[in-house]
């Protein structure tokens, strides 16, 4: 078992495919997508070699992410292989959407088991402006498919400053008849967004306070769970939940660790550097390899410095997938 030197345990992880993005999301890529990084990136065979050694190591739940998954051409046979996987119990997956009803069927037959859509507006011109495709409906007709499927579907929204009260309504308003779990994010300052972090900030608490007193109720937290906190309504076919990394504690709880599309581990999101462990991966030796990052696990920091306005290396996060 993955453990650090501040008792937590280590049950899930999430695997960059690819930081490349097609979209333009005004706090993460708002000038699109520029290769920054020319180092070798991982295989669709490395990452089997990544997975079988966390696997070894207790990882119960893998989950794919970017930049854009669906950008690597090799995505539905790693979701299939890692679906099998001694130990690996749920395979997921966070994406922009924007093919989600041509590939939801092939992600679900390679043994899919929980997808995450990203959505911050459920306006359709608003969605277009702030990612730069004009693909609302589509996205929710590959989400409508999914849940056909009896896929357990998650929407992340990402809170911000400007129209908060509005979006909320219409995304509750939504939830009463979508069985999805909507889970708002607070913003994170990265290393390229400072001007709109400090501009778009808004806490979680407010809407958290508003939820509990309108009748929304706690649901308790599996082991490996996310850092949201969910909430469920009799009213609502729908969930919500918060997450809230300036939220104090919040890293008291972290059971992941992610590798990056160019084979480097990084312990925490916002850690300085990534390791590099490409060298390791690529031997295909699962077991040294396991050795390895168990080995690393001391160097875990027992939170982030985000309140100190330190961001480490992420310059966004589609260079990890969040
Ligand atoms: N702060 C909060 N969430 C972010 N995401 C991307 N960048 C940020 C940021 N700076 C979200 C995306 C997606 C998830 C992978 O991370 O909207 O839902
Ligand atoms: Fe938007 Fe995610 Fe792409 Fe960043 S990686 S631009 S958040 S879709």
């Amino acid at each position: 078992m993955l453990t650090d030197n501040h008792g937590r345990r280590f049950y899930y992880l999430r695997l960059s495919v690819t930081d490349q993005c097609n979209f333009r999301c005004s706090y993460c890529l708002p000038e699109g997508y520029r290769q920054t990084d020319f180092n070798p990136t991982l295989t669709a065979a490395d990452m089997l070699t990544v997975v079988r050694a966390f696997a070894r190591l207790g990882t119960r739940k893998v989950r794919l992410t970017g930049g854009e998954p669906t950008l690597f051409r090799e995505l539905p046979w790693v979701i299939e292989q890692v679906a099998v996987t001694p130990g690996i119990q749920k395979v997921a997956i966070t994406t922009n959407g924007y093919r989600l009803p041509k590939v939801i069927d092939d992600w679900h037959r390679a043994g899919l088991s929980q997808l995450n859509v990203s959505i911050d507006s459920l306006d359709p011109a608003e969605f277009a402006s702030m990612t730069g495709h004009d693909c609302l409906p589509v996205i929710l007709q590959g989400i409508d498919r999914a849940l056909a499927l009896g896929m357990p579907t998650k929407v992340n929204a990402v809170l911000h400053h400007e129209s908060s009260r509005e979006r909320l309504g219409q995304f509750l308003e939504w939830l009463v008849d979508t069985p999805v779990t909507l889970r708002f994010i607070e913003l994170m300052q990265t290393g390229e967004n400072r001007d709109y972090f400090i501009s778009n900030h808004l806490r979680g608490d407010d809407i958290e306070a508003y939820l509990l007193a309108t009748g929304w109720q706690p649901v308790p937290r599996a082991l490996d769970d996310g850092p949201a906190r969910e909430y469920c309504h009799p009213d609502y076919r729908g969930r919500v939940g918060l997450i809230t990394p300036y939220a104090t504690d919040f890293c008291q709880t972290c059971n992941r660790l992610r590798v990056s599309a160019q084979g480097r581990l990084h312990l925490c999101l916002f850690a300085d550097q990534g390791i590099e462990l490409l060298d390791v991966i690529r031997g295909g030796d699962s077991d040294q390899l396991a050795s390895h990052i168990q080995q690393l696990m001391t160097g875990k920091a027992a939170s982030h410095q985000l309140h100190q306005g330190q961001v480490g290396q992420t310059r966004n996060l589609a260079m990890l997938g969040g």
